[in-house]
């Protein structure tokens, strides 16, 4: 990785650096803008930072915040959140996105680059280049790197698999004609080969989501052709090392000729794959090579049952500020969240728990991945301080809790039916109802803008965005009269 590696520089961030910050920004005289109002665009003191090589120097520069931003945007697993995150921060800070056609860059297929609107290949030296790509794709590093920057900040977000399954099952219960046929989810887990198909609509949504999304193949892909990676003909794969994530070797495998998908050393000879449900693989050198290789290419992988934790790693590794990071919660369902972090397994019942096992038991790929980017999160909080972690974890949520309390109606998620606002309604998909913000009445105008922001619904913060990279050229009376009907 090149200068800019996170792991190149100590930041000061916690209660005493904010005594500090705020007496340094006190004597500059910022203290009345900073300090002015409800909406102070920086926690002071948060950004102050301190280069790990100048240890005395107190008038040491900040970081520099990256903003090329790679974020596999997985299915059902907090992502939304994250993705409000990246609009705000890109829109506020005048960043291109590289943005799909319509909502998805062609999934479940592959990621294509010829996907992204406003893509040129090799040679349209016009086009500026992209800061962020960040919507639903099943991941594809070759053709990624068609159209970010090999030094971008590669990041993405992992759920346990039994959460992520109760989720899915509710989404995607009519898309997927594994779940369509299924009474429930637990009917589905007791004997999941009853409904489940390889090949039929929507499998992917039924098993091993995750794996899928990051585009890392599957034992029966292949043999079957569906479009997806091959096995690269080379009969001598290269070596890896099992990394723990974010060691940033991804340079070292961007050679034109090096291979973008891990290969499955082992998984030829065994057609018995999927008939198991625990991770029969014969070895697990087929699984430590794809983790290996996620490894060497994303810089961080959150974990949605320790969402808060995850959001300010990823402020310390972007160098952004922790109000950058500090969002509400986007296209949660109702009734979704219950069953959510570590700390509500007392009141789980027996069915509960069976259920977890099976779920897990089912999507063996992604259970090894969550356990393994579970382990690598808690390798990186140890690094950064577990309390210096708990004190900027307390931030962020006191200071969340003020913006719902300041920006929304009853502070908190609401049921669709009462959000009319069409900004700020959220799709409506699946068979749960999808649950938005309505903002409080009476707000100044800055704060409107900024509350705005935080409650705007990822398709229609997507469509805000890409109508200010593609300003109409029309003129204005012929624009209004081929406005689209939807
Ligand atoms: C994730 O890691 C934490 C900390 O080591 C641990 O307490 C928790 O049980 C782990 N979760 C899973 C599902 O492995």
């Amino acid at each position: 990785m090149g200068p800019l590696s996170p792991t190149r520089t100590m930041r000061l961030w916690g209660p005493r650096s904010l005594g500090v910050a705020l007496g340094v920004f006190m004597t500059i005289g910022f203290a009345l803008q900073l300090w002015g109002g409800p909406f102070q665009r920086r926690l002071p003191g948060l950004h102050l930072r301190q280069s790990w090589a100048s240890s005395s120097g107190s008038a040491a520069p900040p970081c520099p915040p990256r903003q090329r931003l790679v974020f596999l945007k997985t299915h059902k697993s907090g992502s939304s959140s994250v993705l409000s995150l990246l609009h705000r921060y890109g829109d506020r800070h005048g960043l291109r996105f590289a943005l799909p056609a319509r909502y998805q860059f062609g999934y479940p297929r592959l990621f294509q680059a010829s996907r992204v609107k406003g893509y040129r290949p090799q040679g349209g030296d016009t086009q500026p280049p992209f800061h962020i790509l960040c919507h639903h794709m099943r991941f594809n590093l070759k053709e990624v790197l068609q159209v970010m920057p090999s030094d971008s900040f590669f990041f993405s977000i992992v759920r346990d698999p039994a959460a992520l399954a109760r989720s899915a099952f509710s989404y995607y219960k009519s898309t997927s004609s594994a779940f369509r046929k299924a009474p429930s989810l637990a009917a589905f887990l007791a004997n999941p080969r009853a409904f489940y198909r390889p090949g039929a609509r929507g499998d992917h949504y039924a098993r091993n989501l995750l794996w899928f999304d990051f585009g890392l193949p599957f034992p029966q892909e292949m043999r079957t052709k569906r479009g997806n990676p091959q096995p690269p003909q080379d009969p001598n794969p290269p070596k890896l090392h099992v990394l723990p994530s974010g060691t940033g070797t991804r340079a070292h495998t961007l050679d034109p000729n090096a291979l973008f998908h891990p290969i499955p050393t082992v998984a030829g000879g065994h057609s018995q794959m999927s008939s198991s449900a625990s991770l029969d693989l014969g070895s697990s050198s087929f699984l430590q090579w794809s983790l290996a290789w996620l490894d060497s290419v994303f810089d961080l992988v959150l974990v949605a049952e320790y969402f808060d934790e995850s959001l300010v790693l990823l402020a310390d590794a972007l160098c952004w500020g922790l109000d950058d990071v500090v969002g509400f919660m986007h296209n949660a369902q109702a009734g979704g969240g219950q069953d959510r972090g570590p700390a509500s397994n007392g009141g789980l019942t027996a069915e509960d728990r069976q259920l977890t096992a099976r779920a897990r038991a089912w999507n063996n790929l992604d259970w090894a991945l969550y356990v393994h980017f579970n382990r690598s999160l808690w390798a990186r909080i140890k690094q950064y301080g577990q309390s210096r972690l708990d004190r900027a974890v307390a931030e962020l949520r006191a200071r969340r809790e003020a913006l719902a309390k300041h920006c929304l109606v009853g502070g908190e998620a609401l049921d669709p039916k009462y959000i009319t606002d069409r900004r700020f309604r959220p799709f409506q998909f699946g068979s749960g109802k999808v649950l938005g913000y309505v903002l409080r009445s009476g707000l100044s105008l800055q704060d409107q803008q900024e509350c705005e922001r935080l409650a705007t619904p990822e398709l229609q913060y997507k469509d805000k965005l890409d109508a200010k990279q593609f300003p109409p050229t029309v003129s204005l009376p012929l624009k209004t009269s081929r406005l689209p009907s939807h």
